[in-house]
């Protein structure tokens, strides 16, 4: 998983995100929470292009990922920022001496995790290394994309210069992916194949371990859209703080 995907993540995701915007979205909340900014620390940061975003602010992040590959783009992405630390690590075993005003890991990586045992670690984890005001955000997959949307369908796509199959196999707790992309590459396609499964989860099991944890204020919102969750949300965000 993300392996040679990690060349192409960058393109496929700029087709689906708009990263300024995400940014300014998530700043917006910081600010209502009152919350001062200094040091960041983003989990799961993947190519980094999250993170562009934070140091382009001028505030102080740390970001690592588990991914190799992964971070070997970051790094490249990252390297003209000094305000930066980038390293190897998974989300339930990080282990940094410093606390932080702000904890991010966005798009997927709970969903990547095996158990709820390997959530609430995490979860655990970043409790560990926020202050008493800061806040954080993550974000769930939700059951209705999972099992209604994605279930056992098969899409298919071309974005930019990339064409790509997406297959879908449902199964009781988990969902895997089998995606086939076809780069166009001179007179020839090159094909990369990724395989990658997520556990479904669902919002009630989720915060079952928020509470567990001591997390106090919790708030989640449509990730999409900012607005309230309903139903047919595709993802949730989840807002975290250790306070009222
Ligand atoms: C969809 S990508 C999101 C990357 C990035 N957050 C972004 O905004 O583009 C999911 C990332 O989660 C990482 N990941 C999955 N399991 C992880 C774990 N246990 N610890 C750290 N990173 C993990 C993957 O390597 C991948 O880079």
């Amino acid at each position: 998983m993300y392996k040679e995907f990690s060349y192409i993540y960058d393109k496929l995701m700029k087709t689906q995100v708009d990263y300024n915007l995400l940014v300014l979205n998530l700043l917006k909340i910081c600010k209502k929470n009152n919350l001062y900014i200094e040091d960041i620390l983003e989990c799961a940061m993947g190519t980094g292009m999250l993170t562009e975003k934070f140091l382009e602010k001028n505030f102080n992040v740390d970001g690592f990922d588990i991914s190799s590959d992964m971070l070997a783009v970051a790094y490249n992405r990252l390297e003209k920022f000094q305000n930066k630390n980038i390293f190897k690590a998974d989300v339930r075993y990080f282990n940094i001496d410093k606390k932080y005003d702000l904890i991010l890991c966005l798009f997927d990586c709970v969903n990547y995790l095996k158990t709820l045992n390997d959530i609430e670690k995490f979860l655990n984890n970043v409790y560990i290394k926020m202050k008493e005001d800061s806040i954080f955000f993550f974000d769930l997959n939700s059951e209705y994309k999972l099992k209604k949307y994605l279930g056992n369908n098969i899409f298919i796509n071309e974005q930019m210069d990339i064409f790509y199959t997406w297959e879908n196999f449902f199964k009781k707790t988990y969902i895997d992916f089998k995606i086939n992309f076809f780069i166009k590459e001179k007179n020839f396609y090159k094909r990369i194949e990724e395989t990658q499964r997520q556990y479904i989860y669902s919002e009630e099991e989720i915060e079952k371990i928020i509470q567990k944890v001591g997390f106090k204020k919790v708030e989640k919102l449509d990730f999409d859209t900012f607005e309230k969750v309903n139903k047919k949300s595709y993802r949730i965000l989840y807002i975290l703080k250790k306070q009222k």
